[in-house]
């Protein structure tokens, strides 16, 4: 549950012998590429590269990349890009790719692709007819300008003005110009290089059945998703990922694993301790598929403590940043069921800390009407640090 790879980073920068994983395709590359350090001067060459090259593509053989956009896709994906990029975008953004993928060095290659991405899943939606990609589910402009200013969607509505149309319009931008930006931005907060700590590791790996031996890590940091999918993080990134090589089906099925998921059928639940089982009983009261799927979320947590307690060297630490959640006006008390449950596992808790976030620095759903009452808006005050301790053997 590595995510953008921070403690990774830090880590990293410690001199430790940093290792993180994840099971999102994204979060993976963005944490690989802000814990490699690499060399500005080369990484701003390919940069201005791959930009000349593609304007060179888009110059000469705009139809051969139409044409190479006909098969990039299944039949669902094709839908899927046709519907969220404008024709002119997804020429733009193949020229570019195709440059990215010539790129024989991995790392820098990582790079490209996730500015490549960035200028896709942004807050206001990027080079993509949608809106706001980054944190709600995404809204699709309802009219849309071609760069040159022709209106390409939403015609019947362009005599029309209400806020909302306002806010629901969109001219399409260059999606070079918009990867130049990028990846300025980008290179200026690129690691150095001259580390001497050892290269962090970031690697694929469910944190319910970790790839690593008993007994061999000395300190575990990490935050798992809230219950009940609050942050669907597959949702945004499948729109970066379709050009990064993956179908729609595929993300899809990829998405059941991510812990706090609300698929229940055929789950194999885990017997809960009586607290915990007493808050799932409580909001299965009120809501039983909630209920299901809060049961769910600690059955996994409940299978990702034991595999932190089997990987953990006796004597050592854990830590955990978790938010609570609010499912049905209720409360999932989600640090005490978790601290609960590491204990019924064999681990001590010596204190469960608390962290008041700014809401104004926390990066939360913008959108026109703010739902004070929403699950998310009323569970963003506060995270909790809970510290378990693996007993001497
Ligand atoms: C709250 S985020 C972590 C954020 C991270 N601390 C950071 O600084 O960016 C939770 C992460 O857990 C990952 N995740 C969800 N289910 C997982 C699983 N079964 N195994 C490994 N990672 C998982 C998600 O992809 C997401 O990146």
């Amino acid at each position: 549950m590595a995510g953008s790879g921070t403690t990774v980073l830090e880590g990293f920068i410690l001199g430790r012998r940093a290792l993180g994983f994840d099971i999102d395709p994204l979060a993976l590359l963005v944490s690989q590429v802000k814990t490699a350090p690499l060399d500005k001067t080369e990484v701003n060459q390919v940069g201005n590269n791959i930009l000349k090259q593609a304007t060179i593509a888009l110059d000469e053989r705009e139809s051969e990349l139409r044409e190479l956009l006909e098969n990039r896709w299944d039949t669902k994906t094709r839908e899927f890009v046709d519907y969220w990029f404008a024709l002119e975008t997804q020429v733009g953004l193949l020229a570019l790719l195709m440059e990215i993928d010539k790129i024989a060095d991995e790392s820098i290659r990582a790079f490209f692709q996730l500015v490549f991405s960035s200028i896709i899943i942004t807050k206001s939606g990027g080079v993509s007819l949608a809106f706001d990609l980054a944190h709600t589910r995404p809204h699709r402009a309802k009219i849309v300008f071609s760069r040159s200013g022709e209106v390409l969607l939403g015609e019947e509505l362009t005599d029309r003005s209400s806020p909302r149309l306002k806010f629901l319009t969109k001219r399409l931008r260059f999606a070079p110009y918009e990867f130049k930006k990028r990846f300025q931005q980008n290179l200026r907060s690129l690691l150095d290089s001259g580390f001497t700590s050892p290269s962090p590791r970031i690697l694929r790996g469910n944190a319910e059945n970790l790839p690593l031996a008993d007994d061999s890590v000395d300190l575990i940091v990490t935050s798992p998703p809230y219950a009940s999918n609050a942050i669907d993080y597959m949702r945004a990134h499948k729109f970066s990922l379709v050009w990064l090589g993956y179908c729609i089906d595929q993300l899809a099925q990829k998405r059941k694993e991510y812990i706090g998921g609300e698929a229940t059928t055929g789950f194999d639940f885990e017997r809960l301790p009586d607290y915990s089982a007493g808050t799932v009983a409580a909001i299965s009261e009120l809501d039983e598929k909630k209920g299901r799927v809060l049961h769910r979320y600690y059955s996994e947590m409940t299978r990702t403590l034991r595999e932190m307690f089997r990987v953990l060297r006796p004597g050592k630490a854990a830590i955990l940043v978790v938010g609570s959640s609010v499912l049905r006006g209720r409360d999932t008390y989600t640090q005490n069921c978790l601290a609960e449950i590491g204990q019924a596992i064999g681990f001590q808790v010596p204190k469960i800390g608390e962290r008041r976030l700014d809401r104004n620095r926390r990066m939360l759903p913008a959108g026109f009407e703010r739902n004070s009452e929403s699950q998310i808006q009323q569970r963003m005050h506060v995270e909790y640090i809970i510290g378990f301790h693996k007993p001497e053997s």
